[in-house]
């Protein structure tokens, strides 16, 4: 396991790094304390061809000026709060509301906009980088004052393990996720429509306005939700479900089931035998296939075009709190919060 740091740019005066872990095979994953984001996952293909197989750019101003959340710790909640509303124990609050009317990926202020603290630790077979933030009382309109750990692991088994915890000093919403956009072909000049995409989700949500969910959870059988087989992204992407029409491709949350050391999801891109393999001990994935084009930035000089990336957003259900049956995601001061999703690298031959 090697350990590097080199300057990525400057936040308020401040320094800021990226941090690079190395493993044994000469798998590697950057990630800077902005936002305690991964910014790049670079691992090798079938003729040993190392490329970055995530979306990210290789500059610091860029994170800030667009705020993509590529790569990014989102929180305190992560996806949309109808409205910015929601009471907890009776008492009713209103936080930012930073889209349409609602509350995304934690507000104006969320936490893939603070630069967090850090240390690196480096074992036997895997090194970690340990961010840490606190988040004030009345940051983005939630209660409480939180500190939340996020510790990014790289093992030799070229898993990348993103492990949460979190404390409050009054009750409080608490649903991290992170925003990672893969990309197999470890070129963005390819999309993401080929690969091949597995989600071991019976349901899904139902999407209603704005993107909030309706609180109804489908059956994916017989639509393009359907991915308990393996089958290509570009099912979603052809259907004329509506649905799918209705975000051009998907952005919806997949119900699981997870259990221990049971395979959640994966994407496997046959080109060049990249395979990521996705565990978690969350209730559900949000998959977002970077439905449009983005606008007004580039990836390190390259248009960055619809389904450029996929994401794999580990989380409670969007929405839980206004939504009967879709978990709890309050964080209260005598059961601070854990949770871990492993994302595992495979060359398939
Ligand atoms: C996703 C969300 C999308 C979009 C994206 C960020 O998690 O579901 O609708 O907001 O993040 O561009």
């Amino acid at each position: 396991m090697h350990i590097s740091q080199k300057k990525f740019g400057t936040f308020q005066n401040q320094e800021v790094p990226a941090i690079t872990l190395t493993n044994k095979n000469g798998v590697s994953i950057t990630a800077t304390p902005f936002g305690a984001s991964i910014v790049e996952w670079n691992v090798p293909d079938q003729k040993g061809v190392l490329d970055n197989i995530i979306l990210g750019f290789n500059q610091l101003d860029e994170y800030i000026e667009y705020r993509p959340y590529y790569g990014a710790t989102i929180g305190r909640v992560a996806g949309r709060i109808s409205q910015g509303m929601f009471s907890i124990d009776g008492k009713s609050y209103q936080v930012s509301q930073n889209e349409n009317g609602n509350h995304l990926h934690g507000g104006i202020q969320g936490l893939d906009t603070k630069l967090w603290n850090f240390e690196t630790k480096k074992r036997a077979h895997e090194a970690s980088i340990i961010f840490s933030c606190e988040d004030q009382h009345g940051s983005n309109g939630y209660p409480g004052n939180i500190m939340v750990q996020v510790t990014y692991t790289l093992t030799d088994e070229d898993e990348w393990k993103v492990a949460y915890s979190a404390s409050t000093d009054q009750p409080t919403l608490f649903n991290p996720t992170n925003h990672v956009y893969f990309n197999l072909h470890g070129d963005i000049s390819k999309n993401i429509l080929d690969h091949q995409l597995f989600v071991h989700a019976e349901t899904y949500a139902e999407l209603g306005d704005s993107n909030n969910p309706t609180g109804r959870l489908l059956p994916v059988e017989g639509t393009p939700f359907d991915f308990r087989e393996a089958a290509s992204v570009s099912q979603s992407t052809e259907s004329d479900h509506p649905q799918t029409k209705k975000v051009s491709g998907l952005d919806h949350p997949f119900v699981l089931n997870p259990k221990k050391d049971q395979l959640d999801a994966s994407i496997f891109d046959e080109e060049t035998g990249r395979k990521i393999e996705m565990t978690t001990d969350q209730a559900a994935v949000v998959i977002f296939l970077h439905n449009g084009k983005a606008e007004g930035y580039t990836l390190n000089g390259q248009p960055i075009e619809a389904y450029s990336g996929i994401t794999l957003e580990t989380q409670a259900l969007p929405d839980a709190i206004n939504q009967e049956n879709f978990g709890d995601i309050i964080l209260r001061p005598e059961n601070p919060y854990t949770s871990e999703t492993v994302y595992r690298f495979v060359l398939e031959s």
